[in-house]
C-alpha cells in the first residue's frame, strides 16, 4: 500500500462484480482494501501489492465492529458496500429469516460500515460512500412479481443512503446507490446481460469523477439517473 495513492475499501470482494472492482481499481493504480469473508482462500488477482485483505462478514457485527480499530486514521477516499446475497422468493414461501438475512446484507450492513468509518472518509479526498443497490430496490423503475426479501432489502437500502445523503452532506461527503446492470454472476447467473467487468470499468468512471457526481442520487452504472 502506497500512502500517495488514493484508497477504496470494497466489500465483497470474493467474486462477482466486488472480486472485478477491486481488479479494476488496482489496475488504475489505487490502494484496494478488500473486504472478504474468508482471507485464507482468496482469488489469485486479489494477492497484489496494493491490494490489502480486510476479514470481513458483514453479517457479522463484531467485524464490522473491528473495522474501525483495524482501519483507525487511515484515509479512505471511496467505500463500495458491494457485499449482496439474493435468496429467491415468492408470496408462498417468503419468510421471515430469510428476509431478515437480506436485511442485513443489503441494508443495514452499509449503514454500520459508514457508521464505523465515516471519520476515515473525512479524512479522504473523494469523500464517497457507493452502496451498490439494483433497479429491484425501485418504486418507480421496476415492476413485476415477486422476490420480495430482496426488493424489499435493496429500497431500505436506497432509503439508507438518502438519509445518509442528506444527514452527511454538511460534512461534504457524498452518498450514491448505483444499479449495476444486470451483470453475470453466481447472483445474476449466465442469462446476464452484461459481464462484471464492463460494469466494474463503467461504476470506477463515474465514481472517479467525483467532482461530477450529486450526492443523494440512484445512478447506473452508466451513469444515467434513476427514479428511486
Ligand atoms: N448480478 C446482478 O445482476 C446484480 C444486479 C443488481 C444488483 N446487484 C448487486 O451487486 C452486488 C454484487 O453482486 P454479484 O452479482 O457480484 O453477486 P455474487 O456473485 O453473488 O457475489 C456476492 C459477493 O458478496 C459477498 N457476500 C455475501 N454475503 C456476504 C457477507 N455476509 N459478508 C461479506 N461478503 C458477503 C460474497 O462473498 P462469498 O463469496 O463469501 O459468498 C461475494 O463476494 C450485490 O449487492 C448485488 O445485490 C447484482
Amino acid at each position: 500500500m502506497n500512502n500517495h495513492k488514493k484508497t477504496v475499501l470494497i466489500t465483497g470482494c470474493s467474486q462477482g462484480l466486488g472480486l472485478e472492482l477491486a481488479t479494476v481499481f488496482s489496475a488504475n493504480c489505487w490502494n484496494v482494501i478488500a473486504g472478504v469473508r474468508n482471507v485464507n482462500s482468496v482469488d489469485s488477482r486479489l494477492q497484489l501489492a496494493n491490494i490489502r485483505l480486510l476479514s470481513l462478514d458483514v453479517q457479522k457485527s463484531e467485524d464490522i465492529s473491528n473495522i474501525s480499530q483495524e482501519l483507525a486514521s487511515l484515509p479512505i477516499d471511496i467505500i463500495i458496500n458491494n457485499a449482496g446475497i439474493f435468496k429467491e422468493d415468492n408470496l408462498e414461501i417468503v419468510s421471515t429469516e430469510d428476509m431478515l438475512e437480506m436485511y442485513c446484507t443489503n441494508a443495514i450492513a452499509p449503514l454500520l460500515i459508514t457508521q464505523k468509518l465515516i471519520n476515515n472518509i473525512i479524512l479522504g479526498s473523494n469523500k464517497t460512500i457507493v452502496v451498490i443497490s439494483g433497479r429491484m430496490g425501485s418504486f418507480d423503475s421496476y415492476s413485476g412479481t415477486g422476490f420480495y426479501g430482496y426488493r424489499a432489502s435493496k429500497a431500505a437500502a436506497n432509503m439508507l443512503t438518502k438519509i445518509m445523503a442528506h444527514d452527511l452532506s454538511d460534512k461534504n461527503v457524498k452518498v450514491i446507490a448505483i444499479h449495476p446492470g444486470w451483470i453475470k454472476t453466481k447472483m445474476g447467473g449466465k442469462n446476464a446481460k452484461i459481464c462484471p467487468n464492463k460494469s466494474a470499468n463503467s461504476i470506477f468512471k463515474l465514481i472517479n469523477n467525483t467532482h461530477e457526481i450529486e450526492t443523494g442520487v440512484f445512478y447506473t452504472f452508466e451513469g444515467q439517473k434513476l427514479k428511486w
